[in-house]
């Protein structure tokens, strides 16, 4: 898929590839106005809500330990990859699909795979 298509077809760019692989993480808005975190955990991609879904606060900035990203307020704990949380928080982290798409990392704003 060309970039261009990419963008039609809903997919919303963060950043190089490289610059992921480097920094670990990155973060966007979404066009929903929700706020996106994307993740390099030994070259496997993450993006999910920086919402918690507990108290609505953020997570942004919260610990990573491997695929596990722990909410700095209340230190529920979430697996990026199903979003399934740890208490307090009740409900899962939302996930977002993740992909590489002419060297660039972007997100969909449907559900994770
Ligand atoms: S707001 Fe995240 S655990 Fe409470």
């Amino acid at each position: 898929m060309t970039e261009r298509a990419a963008l039609r077809a809903g997919w919303i760019p963060v950043c190089p590839t490289e610059q992921l692989a480097t920094d670990g993480r990155a973060a966007v808005d979404l066009p929903s106005g929700e706020r996106c975190l994307v993740f390099n955990v030994e070259g496997a991609l993450y993006a999910v809500s920086a919402t918690c879904s507990h108290r609505a606060l953020s997570i942004e900035g919260g610990p990573v330990q491997g695929t596990t990203i722990v909410c700095p307020w209340h230190k529920a704990r979430f697996d990026m990859a199903t979003g399934k949380g740890t208490r307090p928080a009740r409900e899962p982290l939302k996930t977002f699909a993740v992909a590489v798409i002419d060297g660039t990392v972007c997100v969909h704003e449907k559900e994770g795979e």
